[in-house]
């Protein structure tokens, strides 16, 4: 049996029932319940670090005293990528997803991976002939028909993938412009004025992953706090390099953000050390560590910032999604 025919223990929704309860709600975080509660509790466990004053982007509006965080001048599309699988892409392109539409944004997570990872910890139909990435990619259906509302959380939005992405990768080979489709896609897509797009790639840097950095502006890359942790980064690197040079001239690194961090061994601080020697700034200040909340909330259909807010996961996932937000934008 599937997670989502299941009554998960102590959910008090069934996984299926939230699925179809997707309904138009107002385009206020404020107005649901689920995310009020969340929000209260992660806001009063701030910690210090988290709320360092940051340089605000030029025509931003908003700010921490209101409950929002400055909205980016234009959209912010952000590739989520590392071609190395298991390293957090997905569980960090939710949970900032998450945390930033909790702050006011208009966030869109767009399921690149057939997988469907991000669409099931958002709760988002992605079985049987549910209209997809795939079809968006490969039929030109209008993105518009397939972005359904996350369940509760009133700012947030899913582009979801079925299993038939897995054919796109050959599939696109044959079409016209097959590397920028899901940029043509985004740019007609008019329906919802969105902050911040998000990307999540699957594990290889196949058309998917091209057509991801193509439609994107920034790409964020999570390393995970491990040996071997930097391994394949010179490729991706040179990959976006590749793409920066011929396809899409204004994408950037703008962010690595350092997932599962075991402050109890030496390897994690190493690791952390040297990226952050390689890379600076790029490299988010908060650090994401071993949550084991993070890893059961997407068979709860969320994001850890509804399922347990006050975890160290859900709290070091929306220190990192403010720095985000308060990042200035440099061409
Ligand atoms: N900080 C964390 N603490 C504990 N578990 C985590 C953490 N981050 C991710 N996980 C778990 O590790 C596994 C891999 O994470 P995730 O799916 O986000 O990686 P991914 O890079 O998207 O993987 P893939 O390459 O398969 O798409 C998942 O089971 C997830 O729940
Ligand atoms: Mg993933």
């Amino acid at each position: 049996m599937g997670v989502s025919q299941q009554q998960i223990p102590g959910t008090g929704t069934p996984l299926v029932e939230r699925m179809a309860n997707v309904t138009q709600t107002p385009l206020n975080p404020g107005d649901s319940p689920l995310v009020r509660e969340a929000l209260s509790s992660v806001v009063s466990r701030e910690t210090p670090a988290a709320t360092q004053p940051a340089a605000a982007q030029p025509g931003g509006t908003g700010s921490e005293g209101d409950g929002s965080w400055p909205r980016p001048a234009k959209c912010r599309v952000i590739a989520v990528a590392n071609q190395k699988g298991g390293v957090g892409k997905t569980t960090t392109s939710v949970n900032i997803a998450a945390a930033l539409s909790m702050h006011g944004q208009r966030v869109l997570v767009v399921d690149l991976d057939p997988q469907g990872n991000a669409s099931t910890a958002l709760a988002t139909e992605h079985r049987g002939d549910v209209p997809d990435v795939y079809q968006v990619l490969v039929d030109d259906l209008p993105m518009a028909d397939i972005v359904k509302q996350v369940p509760e959380m009133p700012n947030l939005y899913c582009a979801p993938a079925t299993i038939d992405l897995a054919g796109a990768e050959i599939e696109l080979v044959s079409l016209v412009a097959r590397e920028a489709r899901l940029r043509r896609a985004l740019a007609a897509y008019e329906e919802v004025e969105f902050d911040y797009i998000i990307i999540d790639c699957p594990p290889s840097l196949g058309l998917l992953t091209v057509n991801a950095l193509v439609a994107a502006d920034e790409v964020m890359i999570p390393i995970q706090c491990e040996y071997y942790a930097l391994e394949g980064l010179g490729q991706l690197l040179r990959n976006v390099d590749l793409i920066k040079a011929h396809l899409n001239p204004t994408l950037r690194l703008s962010t690595i953000v350092l997932t599962m961090y075991d402050g109890r061994t030496r390897l994690a601080s190493q690791v952390a050390d040297e990226v952050r020697s390689h890379f600076g700034d790029t490299v988010l200040r908060t650090v994401i560590p071993r949550s084991v909340r993070l890893s059961e909330a997407p068979s709860y259909g969320q994001s850890v910032m509804t399922y347990d807010p006050g975890s160290s996961g859900a709290m070091a996932y929306m220190d990192a999604a403010r720095e985000i937000a308060h990042r200035a934008i440099v061409a």
